[in-house]
C-alpha cells in the first residue's frame, strides 16, 4: 500500500504502477484521492499540532546528528532552520503520503538526506548560506537582471561561458540560467528537457568539474548560477526509467503505466495535449518487458518523456537527492520545469492540482534547510489565478518557490503592442492576487519556449472581447498573416481540431525589425526597436527580476538553421533559439547600430534600476486604471524611496494620461527626454515610456 506505510514498504513488493498488477491501476492512487484530501481538510490547527509533536519526537536525535555531521554553529543553524521549516516539511507530506507514524518516518528519513547534503556543501557554499541566511531576501534586490542563454549556443561549451562573463557584467546581469546542461538522451530530446543522468553534464558542454569551476567564477563576479530542474519526467533512456522497466525493485513504481486503454482514455478526455501535432495524447505504448513494467506509460510531453509518479514517496525522496546534488555543486536557483503537470487527477486538466503544491512546499522547505543559499523557480504556465498559489499565495500564505514566471505580464505585453491598446493587460493585472512579500516575479519578454495566449476569457469579457476570437486573432497577428501586421512569427503547434495553437519567433522578429530590414524601411525599423525597449522597460520596472533572453540584447532575428538539423527541424522552437553572433556583439558599442542602440539602452535600464529602491521586488506593484487606452501605468511604492511610476504607450500614436499619476515625480529613465506635462496631461509620443520616480 501506498500511503502512511509507503516508505516501510518491503522492498522489491509489486506496486500497481510497476506493472506486476497492473489492474491494480485503475484506482486512483492514494494520497491523490480521498486520504490525501481527508488530511487536507483537518483544520490547520490540527495539523500543525501533529507537525509540532512529531517535531518534538524528532529533535533530540536530530541535534545528535546535526552535532556530529556539522558541529559547532552549522549545526545550531541546522537544527534551527528544521525547527523553523517543520510544519512545510510535515504538513504537506502528511497530504501526500498519508498520515500518523509512517509520515514521521518519511520526514525523518528526509531529513537525513538534507542534513548529508548540508555536511556535504563545501566551505564556500557554507559561507554563501551564511551570508543567505543573513539577507535572505537577496533575489529581491533591485540589482538583480537574469540573462537566459544555451551554454552551446552562447559560448560553445561550460568552459567558453568563462570568456563571456564580462559580457553579461557589461549588461548588470547578476543571473545566469544555462538552459539544460544535463546530460541528456541522444537524438532528440526536447533541447535537453529530457534528462538521461542527472548527476553528470552533457559531455558535449563539458563535466560536473566544469560546472562547479563555472559556479564559483559567477559566484565571485556576484553572479548566481540557475539551472533547468526537469521534475515532471525523465528520459526514457534514464537509469530510473531503465531499472523501472527492467522489474528493477528500488525503481518500482517510479513511472505509471496501464495495461489497455481505459484508464489513459480516461484521463485524455480531459486533459489538453501539449504537443498535438507530433505527440498527441498523454500516453505511449511501450511493450512489457520480461518480468517488468510496461503498458501504456504516462507521457505527457514527448514519447520519449516519461512522467515520474509523485503518488510514490520514493520518487520525491529521488528527486530530492537530485536537487540537493545540484545545489552541492553550486547552482543557486532552480528553475522547476513544468511543475503543473506534477499531480494528475481523474477527470481534471491535469494542471495544478493540490498534489503540486503539497510537492512544491515540501520539496522548497527540505532545500532551504540543507542548503539555504538555494531558490526555487516555477515554470507554471497557466491561467492567472492558478499562478499566483505556486509563490506561495493560497488564501493562506504557505511559502512554495521564490520566483515565478510572470507569464501573464508577457502575454499581455504581446497582446497589448498587437492590439495598440493596453486596456485587458490594465484589466486582467489588476485582477491578479497580490503576491506575497517573501517572493516575486521573474518578468521577460521572450525565452526559449512558444508563447501560448493565456488570456483568459473572463478578462477578454472584461473589455468586451471575446477570448478565443482575441486568441485566435493574436495567432494572426503574429504569424504575420494578418493584414498589416510588422510580426515574423510562425504558428507552433496548431490544433485543427480546437483551433488552438500559438507562437514561436524571436523578440527583434515579432516586434517588426525583421519585416522592416526585409522592406528596407527606416520608419518601420524605427518602431520596431521602440516596441523592443518599450517591452524590455516594463520588465525591467515591473518589480521582480527581468530575466534577459539571448541574443535580444542584439535584436537578433529569427534563425532557420535549425531546419538543417533532423533532431531539431520538426519543432519550430529552435527559430528563437539563436546561435550567438560575434559579429552583431561587435557592433554593440556603435550607437549608428541596431545592435549599438539596443545594447545602450538594456545596460542604462539595468543601471537605473539598480538604483530605484522602489524596484526591490518586495514592494507591490499596482496597476493602475488611466483615461487612454493606449497606457499601460503601473506604480510601487517602497518605504524607503517613496513612489515609482511606470508609463508605457503600446499604441502607434501619442498618448498621454492625468498629470496627477506623476505629480511630484522626475523622469528617471525614457528614450525622449523628461516626460513634458501640460494642460493637466503627461505626455507620451508613439511607442513611447517612462520610469518616474520621487527625488
Ligand atoms: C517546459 C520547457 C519546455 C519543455 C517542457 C517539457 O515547459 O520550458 O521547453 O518542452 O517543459 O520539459
Ligand atoms: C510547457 C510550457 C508551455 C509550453 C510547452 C511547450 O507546457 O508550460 O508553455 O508551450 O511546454 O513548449
Amino acid at each position: 500500500m501506498r500511503g502512511g506505510t509507503g516508505i516501510d514498504r518491503a522492498p522489491g513488493r509489486p506496486t500497481r504502477h510497476d506493472g506486476a498488477v497492473i489492474e491494480d491501476a485503475r484506482l486512483p492512487p492514494e494520497g491523490h484521492g480521498p486520504s490525501g484530501d481527508a488530511t487536507r481538510r483537518l483544520p490547520d490547527v490540527e495539523r500543525r499540532r501533529r507537525a509540532a509533536a512529531s517535531l518534538r519526537r524528532l529533535l533530540p536525535g536530530l541535534r545528535r546528528d546535526a552535532e556530529a555531521a556539522l558541529g559547532g554553529t552549522d549545526a545550531v543553524a541546522f537544527v534551527a532552520r528544521v525547527e523553523r521549516s517543520y510544519p512545510d516539511v510535515h504538513l504537506p507530506l502528511d497530504a501526500l503520503y498519508g498520515r500518523g507514524s509512517g509520515v514521521d518516518a518519511l520526514t525523518r528519513r528526509l531529513l537525513r538526506v538534507a542534513l548529508d547534503a548540508a555536511a556535504a556543501r563545501p566551505p564556500e557554499l557554507r559561507a554563501l548560506d551564511r551570508r543567505r541566511e543573513v539577507d535572505p531576501r537577496w533575489y529581491q534586490d533591485p540589482r538583480m537582471v537574469g540573462y537566459v542563454a544555451y551554454t552551446d549556443r552562447f559560448a560553445g561549451t561550460l568552459a567558453g561561458v568563462t570568456g563571456r562573463l564580462d559580457h553579461l557584467a557589461e549588461l548588470g546581469v547578476t543571473y545566469l540560467h544555462l538552459m539544460p546542461l544535463l546530460k541528456p538522451r541522444e537524438g532528440e530530446n526536447d533541447g535537453g528537457y529530457a534528462v538521461a543522468d542527472h548527476d553528470a553534464v552533457d559531455p558535449r558542454l563539458g563535466t560536473m568539474a566544469d560546472l562547479e569551476h563555472l559556479a564559483g567564477e559567477l559566484r565571485a563576479r556576484g553572479m548566481s548560477l540557475c539551472v533547468d530542474l526537469v521534475l515532471n519526467h525523465t528520459a526514457a533512456e534514464h537509469p530510473w526509467a531503465r531499472g523501472w522497466l527492467a522489474g528493477d525493485p528500488r525503481y518500482a513504481g517510479f513511472y505509471t503505466a496501464f495495461a489497455d486503454r481505459e484508464m489513459p482514455d480516461a484521463y485524455e478526455a480531459t486533459t489538453p495535449d501539449v504537443f498535438p501535432d507530433r505527440a498527441p495524447g498523454s500516453f505511449t505504448w511501450v511493450p512489457r518487458a520480461r518480468g517488468g513494467a510496461g503498458g501504456w506509460v504516462r507521457t505527457t510531453f514527448w514519447d520519449y518523456q516519461w512522467d515520474l509518479d509523485y503518488s510514490n514517496p520514493e520518487v520525491f525522496a529521488a528527486m530530492l537527492g537530485t536537487v540537493l546534488r545540484l545545489a552541492g555543486h553550486g547552482v543557486e536557483i532552480l528553475r522547476c520545469d513544468a511543475v503543473p503537470f506534477l499531480g494528475k487527477r481523474l477527470g481534471t486538466n491535469g494542471q495544478n492540482q493540490p498534489e503540486v503544491h503539497d510537492l512544491l512546499q515540501a520539496l522548497h522547505a527540505l532545500t532551504t534547510v540543507a542548503a539555504p543559499a538555494t531558490v526555487l523557480k516555477a515554470e507554471a504556465i497557466v491561467a492567472p489565478e492558478d499562478l499566483v498559489p505556486y509563490l506561495g499565495g493560497h488564501d493562506r500564505y504557505r511559502p512554495e518557490c521564490e520566483l515565478a514566471y510572470h507569464n501573464q505580464l508577457m502575454v499581455l505585453l504581446w497582446s497589448s503592442l498587437a492590439t495598440r491598446d493596453a486596456r485587458l493587460a490594465t484589466t486582467a493585472l489588476r485582477r491578479m492576487a497580490p503576491v506575497p512579500a517573501e517572493a516575486s516575479w521573474a518578468t521577460y519578454v521572450r525565452c526559449h519556449d512558444d508563447i501560448g495566449w493565456a488570456v483568459s476569457d473572463t478578462d477578454a469579457g472584461a473589455v468586451g472581447w471575446d477570448g478565443p476570437s482575441h486568441r485566435r486573432f493574436l495567432n494572426d497577428f503574429y504569424s504575420g498573416r494578418f493584414p498589416g501586421s510588422f510580426a515574423q512569427g510562425a504558428l507552433f503547434q496548431e490544433n485543427p481540431e480546437t483551433g488552438d495553437a500559438r507562437i514561436s519567433g524571436s523578440a527583434a522578429s515579432l516586434c517588426g525589425i525583421s519585416d522592416a530590414v526585409d522592406r528596407g524601411d527606416a520608419g518601420a525599423l524605427e518602431a520596431g526597436i521602440r516596441r523592443l525597449l518599450l517591452l524590455h522597460a516594463v520588465v525591467y520596472g515591473y518589480g521582480g527580476v527581468p530575466l534577459l533572453y539571448s541574443g535580444d540584447e542584439l535584436a537578433l532575428r529569427n534563425d532557420v538553421s535549425y531546419l538543417d538539423d533532423p533532431a531539431l527541424a520538426d519543432d519550430n522552437r529552435w527559430m528563437h533559439r539563436p546561435w550567438f553572433d560575434d559579429r552583431p556583439f561587435a557592433r554593440r558599442r556603435d550607437p549608428s547600430t541596431v545592435e549599438g542602440r539596443l545594447f545602450a539602452r538594456l545596460r542604462e535600464f539595468a543601471a537605473v534600476r539598480a538604483e530605484q529602491l522602489a524596484l526591490h521586488a518586495g514592494a507591490p506593484t499596482d496597476v493602475l486604471e488611466t483615461d487612454d487606452p493606449a497606457v499601460l501605468v503601473w506604480r510601487r511604492r517602497h518605504p524607503r524611496s517613496g513612489t515609482f511610476v511606470g508609463l508605457a504607450n503600446l499604441s502607434d500614436r501619442p498618448a498621454s494620461v492625468d498629470a496627477g499619476l506623476v505629480a511630484g515625480l522626475d523622469t528617471v529613465l525614457s528614450l525622449d527626454g523628461p516626460v513634458p506635462v501640460h494642460d493637466g496631461r503627461a505626455h507620451l509620443p508613439a511607442l513611447g515610456f517612462a520610469w518616474l520616480a520621487e527625488p
